[in-house]
Formats: structure tokens, sequence, C-alpha cells
């Protein structure tokens, strides 16, 4: 079997891997991608909606923003209703003129697909038993089996941008890996729907039922969450029983101008905290979803897997332009000082959101104090609003 040879071998066909991959082309550093499922099957999935501006501008400084910029949408606030009122949090007045931008992750997987297309970018689909070797040694590789024959790639460094379920940090021994995890006891319900939005910018709806969003993907897409049990399965829910409870979870007037249609995608995500720590071993660096997982709820996951891209991307550029190895010594800390305040603050708006199946009366009621100081004081909207566009790189 003859090896491939390359610079970066990248495990993982994701926004992370495909930013990666695009960014390092750009400045002559080689990586192959080897992704398990087809293409067909990554584009297929629904995910984020909500960008922060230092994800827009690594989009843009790879040279694939043009789209992003037409089509998606800047948002410059966003609305908490609870008790039947819409409170809005300013971000752009909050935070000095920062926004985020509403364009879906399909839509960045798209623009970094054809982006790697039209330079000749080489990703490979449907590899199989992906393994890693020599982790330690100069020159590590990689197997895996395309269409039942055996392939092998070295080369300098492997990212492992496999998402959560992947091979990667499972490659990372035990006894060098700590891994701390908080599960909650609920989930959410998702329906893409073919309607037009209920309302311009997100609502985030807290409701003794249970949290509900309110998102968007477009002028006639729409996005939509229920919180439910984690025991519930997407096939229990038709699409009418989803539209009810939405909108029993919304205040009277937007429940009243909520478009309903059939549901176009629908599935539930569960709600995990989840970091890796260390993220770098020997000469593997894990990146995104394969090292961190937040609740969805602060729209930080992706947003996530591109600050730690930046930080991996610019060790790399040290190590290949100026023969420095200090971008990638410090990658891990400096990426995990920043995974570690978007958990904190996935976490928060999380409890700040749902309700818990099994929280007491106190729980409530400190719930509800909390919303209280939130909707009443400037300084607790600079902080969700500072948090929520993003802290800087
Ligand atoms: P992934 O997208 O998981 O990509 C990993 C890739 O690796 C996959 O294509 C997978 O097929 C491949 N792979 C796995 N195992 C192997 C293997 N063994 N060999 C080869 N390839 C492999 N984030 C936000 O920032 N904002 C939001 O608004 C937001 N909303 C969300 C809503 C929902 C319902 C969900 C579920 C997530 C949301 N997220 C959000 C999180 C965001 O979708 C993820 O953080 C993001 O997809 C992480 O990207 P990634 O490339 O690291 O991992
Ligand atoms: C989405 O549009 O999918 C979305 C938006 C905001 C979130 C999570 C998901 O906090």
């Amino acid at each position: 079997m003859s090896a491939l040879q390359t610079q970066v071998v990248i495990i993982g066909g994701g926004p992370s891997g495909l930013l990666l991959s695009q960014l390092l082309h750009r400045k002559g550093i080689s990586s192959i991608v080897l992704e398990r499922q087809t293409r067909s099957h990554v584009m297929g999935r629904i995910r984020a909606g909500v960008l922060e501006h230092g994800f827009v501008n690594l989009m843009r400084e790879a040279g694939c923003g043009r789209r992003m910029d037409r089509e998606g949408e800047v948002h410059a606030g966003f609305c908490i209703a609870h008790q039947g009122q819409l409170n809005r949090i300013d971000l752009a007045s909050r935070t000095g003129g920062e926004t985020v931008m509403v364009y879906g992750q399909t839509e960045v997987t798209r623009d970094l697909y054809q982006a790697r297309d039209a330079m000749g970018g080489v990703v490979i689909h449907t590899a199989q038993n992906v393994q890693l070797h020599a982790l330690n040694d100069a020159r590590p590789f990689v197997t895996w089996e395309l269409d039942g024959v055996s392939q092998r790639a070295e080369c300098d460094f492997i990212v492992g941008a496999d998402g959560f379920h992947g091979v990667s940090r499972k490659s990372i021994p035990a006894d060098v890996l700590k891994e701390y995890e908080k599960i909650y006891p609920f989930g959410w319900l998702g329906v893409l729907s073919e309607t037009a939005p209920v309302s311009d910018e997100l609502i985030y709806a807290r409701h003794e039922r249970g949290f509900a969003l309110c998102s968007l993907r477009s002028p006639v897409l729409s996005r939509y969450y229920i919180q439910v049990p984690s025991t519930d399965q997407a096939k229990d829910w038709s699409d009418k029983a989803f539209w009810a409870e939405l909108k029993r979870r919304l205040p009277a007037d937007v429940a009243a101008a909520l478009q309903t249609g059939p549901s176009i995608e629908k599935s539930i995500a569960p709600l995990r905290s989840f970091v890796a720590e260390p993220m770098r071993y020997g000469n593997l660096f894990l990146a995104g979803d394969a090292a961190h997982i937040v609740p969805p709820t602060g729209a930080k996951g992706l947003n996530l897997a591109a600050s730690d891209i930046h930080y991996l991307y610019h060790g790399l550029l040290e190590y290949y332009v100026k023969g420095s190895c200090a971008g990638l010594d410090a990658y891990s800390e400096k990426a995990l000082a920043r995974v570690w305040k978007a958990e904190r603050f996935s976490w928060w708006m999380t409890n700040l959101l749902h309700s818990s199946p099994d929280g007491s009366e106190t729980d409530l009621r400190l719930q509800s104090a909390e919303l209280d100081y939130l909707f009443s004081s400037d300084a607790a909207q600079a902080s969700m609003a500072e948090n929520y566009v993003g802290l800087p790189y």
C-alpha cells in the first residue's frame, strides 16, 4: 500500500475541518480531509443558525464570505419572552456596535465545499474505519478504508475535527485525557418549516411548560424549537402537536401571528455540556465538537469550533512560515480558556430559560429573580450581550 503524503490530515468534513483546510490551502499548506459520511449526508444536517462576528470574519478570511454577506441577516438584538411579555436584548447598543449573523450551518458548509472544490482541495468521503497512528512521532499517519481498500496518509500533524462521536478524541490514552460532562434531563425538538418567521429577530421563551425558541433561516424559512423530556422521540411528535405546544409557550400575540406549515425536518437534540482536556496529544490536535459540546441555548457550538480553528490555523502558520512551535504549544491552553467561558455562558442561559423536571419551588423563584434582574439591569444586559455576540479571540 503506497502512502499519500501531506502536511496535515484533518479528520472530519464538518465546518471545523473544511474551514481549516480552506484557510491552510490559501497559505500553501497541504491537507487531506477524511469524512466518514457522503457529502449529501453532511449537507443535509440542520444545525446552527447564529454566527458570531468572529466566525463571520474567519469565513471572509477563508474567501468564503460572499454569499454569507449577501444572503445572511445581520441581527442587532433578540427577545426573551417571559410571563406574556417580550424583553429585547439590544446587542449593538450594549456592545459598542457588535451584531450576529443569521446564516445556517448548512449554507456555511455548502460555501466551504464549493471553495474546496474550486481550489482542488482533497476531501475524501465515505472513509471507513479511520485510525490514527504514531501520534508521538515526527511523522504520524492515518489509515482508512475506501470501498474496502486500505489507504494510508503520512503527515506532520493530525487534526481531529470529527465531532463528538468521532475517533480522534478516543485515540488519546484515557490517563492523559480528562473529561468533564453534564447531561441535562431534557432535549430540544426542532422543526424546520417553509413559512415566514414569526419575528424578524429571535425569540427565546421561558415558560412553565418549558423553553421555546423562534429562529429563522431566511424570510421564507423558519426554525422552531421546544424543550422536551430527553426520553421523547421525534417520531412521536406530530406537526400538529408540535405547533400547539409551541403556541402555548409563546406570548398570546406572538402565538396568534405564528404561521404553521408542514415540517421539512424534525429532530431531537440532547443537551450536554462537555469538555475534554487537553486539546492536544503529541501531534494530534482536537478542534470543535470533538473536544467540547455546549447546550445550544447560547448558540455557541459552531462559533467555538471557529475560535479553535482560528488558534490552530495561526499556530500551524507560525510553524510552517516561521519555524516556531510556540503557537501550537499554546493552542490547547488558549482554546480551552475561551471554551470554558462559552461553556459557562451556555450553561447559565440554559438554566435561565428551561424548566427543570426536578426543580424545587426555590429554584423557580431564583430563576424568576434572575430574569427580573436581567430585564431591569443595564449591567446584566451588557454582560449577556457581550457573551452572545462572542468574546474576543
Ligand atoms: P461536526 O459538525 O459534528 O462535524 C464532524 C464531522 O466529522 C462530521 O461530518 C462527521 O460525519 C465526521 N466524522 C465523525 N466521525 C468520523 C470518523 N470516525 N471518521 C471520519 N469522519 C468522521 N452552534 C452555534 O454556534 N450556533 C447555533 O445556533 C447552534 N445551534 C445548534 C442547534 C442544534 C439543534 C444543534 C444539534 C447544534 C447547534 N449548534 C450551534 C452546534 C453546531 O452545530 C456544532 O457545534 C458544529 O456542527 C460543530 O462543528 P464540527 O465541525 O466541530 O463538528
Ligand atoms: C437555530 O437557529 O438553529 C438556533 C438559533 C439560536 C440558538 C440555537 C439554535 O441559540
